[in-house]
């Protein structure tokens, strides 16, 4: 018999943008939404188009280059949202505007200041607005696990009136228990009288750890529409991980009766390349996408393993995209080879020039490390973003001296603004000493919130990957930085995030009033 075919909605670049210091790029947004697409999720949720000139344009660049996968663009229920959010994705193959506004009488009551009948009111309206811009329309009932039922019942059977084709439910404080967020979604379809002509979607947060237990739960009870993202990345503790998901109804297909399109094999590529946008590295734990993964520590799994594969292995880690062998070029591979490995991965690139850097790098790293790996490549493609003609601070020297008893000391050239200058300094370890002489020269008045080395790849000659996380004012960002060298990753990831701090701040989906 054939299986219910379960949506894969991917919210990275909405939802996982909203993770405090995970902000994109316009090209890193396009970057990603190409691999999403070859990955074929159904939806790319794109971006939250009124939040900014920036997300708009994101959203509307994403919209207009992707042809396989629906791109959707969230607005809250208000006119402006809506014809924002109309306007970025009317360039689109297959479009959605996903419209939402909450539904709890703790979010009514605190946060709108509205009544229940004023918010199903505006929720028809806002509908039937979004229905004449784009015949693709989504309803969310924000913080739907905290909502009453029967205003749930009302509010979902007036939008699917009023045009909405998917209804979501959100866990939006991931309060849900995989038990009775399944029986919500299934007694919403079971009570709705026309509940037939839309699919019920799941969108859940981790803050229990729970996302995809109840999302899981949720598909069991009938939901057709999963909302998630690539590294579980999202608002606080984030979202029901795509990877997860994706491989739960695969792997024990006797126990759901959906099935997705994701082919799988992209799924690895696609956690690098969040993990390198964004400088969140991935723990080597994480189901599916940690380096741990599908590594067998003990000797008697060991042994297992090599007599059969599946007394300890319950997935191939080749059909998640982990390569047996995973070197791929070297020093004397082309400009083609290499650039054909970047196309495999999904890695495009804006400009010949932006190429011209890429490849530029590559010999470089080649001269210093033999093998190059695809996770090499990801990392390189990262720091090509800092070589950007608007970004206002630069690395052009660092030199380290430690030993002899002394502090560690740097001596330091940046360009800033296109004006070099250079400083000398000391410190309690030497990437203190650089942290503390790039701000003797920037004076950006931040603080180090956090800083982390993670190895690329094994081996002693492994690059590097520094992630430096900066708040000024309440505001987050990450910036990254890739070297043989830490301690130029770590000067690297720092001015990466100072230029990040440039960039102008956005407008949250949730937090804004109506
Ligand atoms: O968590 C949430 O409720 C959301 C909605 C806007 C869908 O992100
Ligand atoms: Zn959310």
């Amino acid at each position: 018999m054939s299986k219910d075919k379960l949506v894969i909605f991917d919210t990275t670049l909405r939802d996982g943008e909203q993770s405090p210091g995970a902000s994109m790029t316009t090209d890193e947004k396009l970057r990603l939404a190409r691999l999403l697409e070859k990955l074929r999720v159904d939806v790319i949720e794109a971006g939250f188009a009124i939040a900014s000139q920036g997300d708009f344009e994101a959203v509307k660049l994403v919209a207009d280059n992707i042809k396989d996968s629906r791109v959707a663009s969230l607005a809250r229920a208000s006119e402006k949202d809506i014809r924002r959010a109309g306007e970025a994705i009317a360039g689109a193959n297959a479009g959605r505007i996903h419209t939402f506004i909450a539904t709890s009488p703790i979010h009514m009551k605190y946060k709108l200041q509205m009544q229940p009948d004023q918010v199903l009111e505006r929720a028809v309206e806002s509908v039937k607005l979004a229905r004449s811009l784009c015949d693709d329309v989504e309803f969310s009932l924000e913080d739907g696990s905290r909502s009453e039922f029967d205003f749930m019942c009302r509010i979902t059977e007036a939008v699917i009136e009023a045009g909405a084709r998917t209804i979501n439910v959100p866990d939006t404080v991931g309060y849900g228990e995989p038990g009775e967020y399944g029986e919500l979604i299934g007694r919403l379809i079971g009570s709705v009288a026309n509940a037939d002509k839309a699919i019920f979607s799941v969108h859940c947060h981790n803050d229990l750890g729970l996302a995809v237990a109840n999302s899981l739960s949720a598909v069991k009870a009938g939901a057709r529409q999963v909302e998630c993202t690539i590294n579980g990345l999202g608002e606080r503790a984030g979202n029901a991980s795509l990877e997860e998901i994706v491989m739960a109804v695969r792997t024990r297909s006797d126990l759901f009766d959906v099935e997705t399109g994701i082919d799988t094999r992209q799924i690895v590529p696609a956690s690098r390349l969040v993990s390198s946008i964004t400088g969140f590295p991935v723990q080597p734990n994480k189901a599916i996408v940690g380096a741990n993964a599908f590594a067998h520590e003990s000797g008697i799994h060991q042994d297992g393993v090599l007599k059969h594969r599946e007394t300890y292995e319950i997935m191939r880690a080749e059909d998640v995209g982990w390569k047996a062998n995973r070197l791929v070029l070297g020093k004397h591979s082309g400009r083609a080879a290499v650039r054909a490995r970047f196309d495999e991965l999904g890695i495009q690139f804006a400009n010949q020039e932006e190429l011209d850097i890429a490849f530029a790098r590559f010999k470089d790293l080649a001269d210093k490390k033999h093998e190059i790996y695809d996770e090499d490549l990801q990392a390189l493609v990262s720091d090509v973003r800092l070589e950007k003609a608007e970004d206002r601070y630069r690395l052009v020297d660092l030199a380290v001296t430690t030993g002899g008893g002394k502090p560690p000391r740097v001596h330091l050239v940046l360009q800033v603004d296109g004006e070099q200058c250079s400083v000398d300094c000391e410190g309690d370890g030497a990437v203190d000493a650089i942290f503390k002489g790039i701000e003797k020269l920037v004076e950006s008045n931040s603080n180090l919130a956090l800083y982390s080395v993670n190895a690329i790849t094994q081996g002693s000659e492994s690059q590097g990957e520094v992630s430096v996380r900066l708040e000024r004012s309440g505001r987050i960002v990450n910036g990254t930085g890739a070297d043989t060298d830490i301690l130029q990753a770590s000067a690297k990831a720092y001015l990466h995030a100072l230029n990040l701090l440039l960039v102008e701040g956005r407008a949250h989906p949730q937090r804004e009033g109506i």
